[in-house]
C-alpha cells in the first residue's frame, strides 16, 4: 500500500517550521490564535481514498472537509460545503460558530451563523446550548489516533480529551470519531464517548452541509429528500423543544415520508427567526436503520443516510447569504442542507425525553453510515 502522506499540516505553536508561505500565514494565525493546551498540536488536513472516492478530514474540530465522487456523467465533484484552510478561515472556526462538526450537547439551531448563548448548561438548568456553549469541539485539535489513507478500508480515527467543565459541562469525557470508507462510495461515520467521572450530558452530532450537485453549484431546492420520520419534535422560535411535544408530520410541510423536493413547501417552513427548514424529526424504529434518501436529479447524485440514533435536525442553510466558500465559490441561502442524527435535544431539561445523560462506566456510541451512489 502507497504510504500515506498528510495533505497538510499546520504547525500550531511554538512553531517548528514554517515552510510555504500559506504555512507560515497559518503559523502567524495560529500564534495569534491557539492558547491552552491545544497549543502544541499541529492540524493536519488528511485524505482517506478509494479510488475515485475521497473524503478530507481535519483534525481541528474532527471536520469532514470534502467528500467527492462521480455523477453520473462521470464529472468528479466535491459534495460537501466549506471553507479552505486559510488563517482566516481558522480564525472564524476558531472565534465563532461557523461550521461545527461535534459538540459536546450538541443542539443544532441557527446552523452557520448560530450563537452559543450559555456555557453555565449543568444537569439541571435550562442553559441554551446551540451547539454547545462556549469552546466547542469544533475548536479543538483531536489527537490522530490512528490513519490508513488507501487499501480496502481508509480510515482516520480521531480522538478529544474532554476535561470537567469544558463547555460548562461537568465531568470528564474521551471521546473518539472515526470516518472510513469502503464499498461502494460508503462512508461511515462512528462517534463514542465515554465519561470517565461523572455523569455528563452527551449529544454529538455532525454538522455537514452537502450539496449533491456538487458545493457551490446552485441550492438544494431542487434535492428530493425521503426522510423514515414519522413525527417531529416541536421547535420554537429559539429552537428549543420547550413544549415537549412530538406530532405527526401528516400534513405539514414536514412530511417528507415519500421522496419531496426540498423546496416544494419550503416557503410555509420557519426554521426559528427564518422561511426555510430546521427542524427535528423522530426517526421510526431503533436501532441501526435507513433515516434519509436525499437525490438531486441534475447529477444523479444520491445519498442514504443509516444512523443509529433517536432524531435527526434537518437544517437547509438559512442564513448562508453570499458566504465565501472553498474554492473560491459563493454559498447563497439554501446551498446545502444537513442531516445532523442525534439523541433528543434539550433531553436534560424534558425527563419525558430519552436520556442523554452518560454515567461514568456507560459508553456512548453514534454511528452513521452514508451510501453514495450516481
Ligand atoms: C470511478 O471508479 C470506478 C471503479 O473503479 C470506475 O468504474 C469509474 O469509471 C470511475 N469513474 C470516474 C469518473 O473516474
Ligand atoms: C471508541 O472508538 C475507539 C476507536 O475506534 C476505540 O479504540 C475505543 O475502544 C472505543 N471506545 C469505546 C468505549 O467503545
Ligand atoms: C443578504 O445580504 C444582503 C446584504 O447584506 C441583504 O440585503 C439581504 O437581505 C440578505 N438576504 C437574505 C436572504 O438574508
Amino acid at each position: 500500500m502507497r504510504r500515506c502522506s498528510v495533505v497538510a499540516i499546520f504547525n500550531w505553536p511554538p512553531m517548528a517550521r514554517c515552510q510555504l508561505v500559506l504555512l507560515l500565514l497559518l503559523c502567524i494565525a495560529g500564534a495569534v490564535l491557539a492558547s491552552g493546551a491545544d497549543g502544541r498540536k499541529p492540524i493536519g488536513v488528511y485524505e482517506l481514498k478509494k479510488g475515485n472516492f475521497s473524503v478530507k478530514v481535519t483534525n481541528l474540530g474532527a471536520i469532514l472537509m470534502s467528500v467527492v465522487l462521480p455523477d453520473s456523467k462521470g464529472n468528479l465533484a466535491d459534495v460537501v460545503l466549506g471553507k479552505t484552510p486559510s488563517p482566516n478561515t481558522l480564525t472564524i472556526l476558531l472565534t465563532s460558530d461557523q461550521w461545527p462538526a461535534a459538540s459536546r450537547n450538541g443542539y443544532p439551531g441557527a446552523g452557520s451563523s448560530s450563537t452559543a448563548k450559555s456555557t453555565t448548561c449543568t444537569e439541571t438548568t435550562a442553559g441554551n446550548t446551540l451547539h454547545s456553549g462556549g469552546r466547542q469541539f469544533v475548536k479543538s485539535i483531536w489527537e490522530v489516533k490512528e490513519y490508513v489513507c488507501g487499501g480496502d478500508s481508509p480510515y482516520i480515527t480521531l480522538y478529544h480529551y474532554s476535561f470537567d467543565g469544558e463547555q460548562g459541562f461537568p465531568g470528564a469525557v474521551d471521546v473518539y470519531v472515526t470516518y472510513r470508507l469502503s464499498s461502494p462510495y460508503t462512508l461511515g461515520v462512528h462517534m463514542n464517548a465515554t465519561a470517565l467521572d461523572k455523569a455528563t450530558p452527551v449529544n454529538l452530532l455532525s454538522h455537514t452541509y452537502w450539496n449533491l450537485g456538487g458545493h457551490g453549484s446552485g441550492d438544494v431546492l431542487g434535492h428530493t429528500l425521503k426522510l423514515f420520520a414519522s413525527r417531529h419534535l416541536v421547535l420554537d422560535k429559539e429552537l428549543l423543544p420547550s413544549s415537549g411535544r412530538v406530532e405527526p408530520v401528516a400534513g405539514t410541510p414536514l412530511d417528507f415520508r415519500t421522496p419531496t423536493p426540498i423546496g416544494a413547501r419550503i416557503r410555509q417552513a420557519s426554521g426559528g427567526q427564518v422561511v426555510g427548514y430546521d427542524a427535528n424529526f423522530i426517526v421510526d424504529g431503533e436501532g441501526m436503520r435507513p433515516v434519509a434518501v436525499a437525490r438531486d436529479g441534475a447529477s444523479g447524485r444520491a445519498l442514504e443516510l443509516w444512523a443509529n440514533q433517536a432524531t435527526v435536525q434537518v437544517y437547509t442553510a438559512n442564513w448562508l447569504n453570499n458566504t465565501k466558500g472553498k474554492d473560491g465559490k459563493v454559498y447563497n441561502q439554501y446551498a446545502g442542507f444537513t442531516l445532523e442524527t442525534m439523541g433528543y435535544v434539550d433531553a436534560v431539561n424534558h425527563p419525558e425525553f430519552p436520556s442523554q445523560t452518560l454515567r461514568p462506566g456507560q459508553k456512548y456510541k453514534h454511528d452513521m453510515v452514508l451510501k453514495f451512489s450516481f
